[in-house]
């Protein structure tokens, strides 16, 4: 397979439009067999419920090229289950577990001269994703939907890859409590905008959310998950139901737990003890791992022992050894690994 002659160290965390994509349509209570097409582009009605009701999911995740060649994505059962857990959430017909992942196979398939090699830095990132695409104008679902998967190569989410970022404690709230932060809905991105850019524009990379009920507890940040490592070592991750359950949090608890013999609490985590912890990070499929140095509220600084220069030595071992699984170096769990191409 001859690559596309990218330069993939360089190529950032953007949108380039690949060869071709998949779609799926529902209507009258069925979804067709789907197909794919090198149309990039989506024509929907002017009403349709995603364009007026923000009726629409998405899943995110990635595929690698392996030391030995092949290609290969992680997890991506659980990114149908997701998905299906989000369109239960937002009345949309659920797109079938098994013919999600069929179609995440045939797009990658499809788009094999875009997947970064091996050891580029660089990563095919695939976007499943589903929207109402007829007229609705009363507050009603739709009756007809669309699902789509696109990939598009990528580099690290933030820039300069594994360089610690800084992160300020958000004043805006993420997610309601029974509302919709435990799945992948677009409409909790939208919300997100204002905060981030406000964040960015007074130098911060990311947002820290605390729960919205009480503003003790550590959330998330607008696309990640967050990890701490305790000063003797022990893994804890904030638990909560307004947090997306991320694919690479349970798969670095797994890690930590069974090839790394540490110890991990899954629990609420207040703010006030955030300060005692030795590391943190933020983890995600765009993110994967990624140090967090430094918080900020409102002036007051949380500086981590690990410094703004490089990763903590806990987190650089669970960053080491997931990715390793990842890019098949290091043998994998059961069920973790689906290849793509050999
Ligand atoms: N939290 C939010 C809000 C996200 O958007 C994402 C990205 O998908 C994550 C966490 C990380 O989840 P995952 O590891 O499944 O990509
Ligand atoms: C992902 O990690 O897949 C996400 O959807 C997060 C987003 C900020 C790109």
């Amino acid at each position: 397979m001859e690559k596309k002659n990218l330069d993939w160290s360089s190529i950032g965390f953007n949108y380039r439009q690949t060869d071709a994509r998949f779609v799926a349509n529902y209507k009258n209570g069925a979804w067709d067999e789907g197909t794919m097409t090198d149309d990039a582009t989506v024509v929907i009605s002017e009403c349709a419920g995603v364009l007026q009701y923000a009726q629409t999911c998405f899943e995110g995740l990635k595929a690698y090229t392996t030391e030995d060649g092949k290609v290969v994505c992680f997890r991506p059962d659980l990114n149908a289950a997701r998905m299906a857990d989000s369109c239960r959430r937002l009345e949309m017909p659920v797109y079938p577990e098994d013919k999600f992942v069929d179609a995440v196979v045939k797009t990658v398939q499809a788009n094999l001269a875009y997947v970064p090699p091996f050891g580029s830095g660089a990563t095919l990132y695939i976007r499943p994703y589903m929207f109402g695409s007829d007229a609705v104008i009363g507050v009603k679902p739709s009756e007809e939907y669309q699902f789509r998967v696109f990939v598009t190569p990528v580099g690290p989410y933030f820039q300069g890859g594994a360089k610690p970022i800084t992160i300020r404690v958000c004043d805006y709230d993420r997610a309601a409590p029974h509302g919709t932060g435990h799945i992948k809905a677009g409409l909790n991105y939208a919300m997100s905008l204002y905060p981030i850019v406000e964040a960015h524009r007074l130098g911060y990379d990311e947002n820290m959310y605390l729960d919205a009920a009480t503003r003790t507890k550590v959330e998330e940040t607008g696309g990640a998950n967050f990890i701490f490592i305790t000063k003797d070592g022990t893994l804890v991750t904030p638990k909560s139901d307004s947090i997306l359950p991320s694919i690479t949090r349970r798969s670095i608890v797994y890690v930590a737990e069974h090839y790394l013999g540490m110890k991990v609490e899954h629990r609420p985590v207040y703010f006030d003890e955030v300060k005692d912890f030795a590391e943190c990070g933020l983890c995600g499929t765009a993110a994967v791992i990624s140090p967090v140095g430094k918080i900020d509220d409102h002036g007051k600084e949380i500086c981590f022992p690990s410094g703004m220069d490089e990763m903590g030595p806990v987190t650089k071992k669970l960053y080491d050894t997931l990715t390793g699984i990842q890019m098949g170096h290091i043998e994998a769990p059961e069920g973790w690994i689906k290849v793509i191409s050999e």
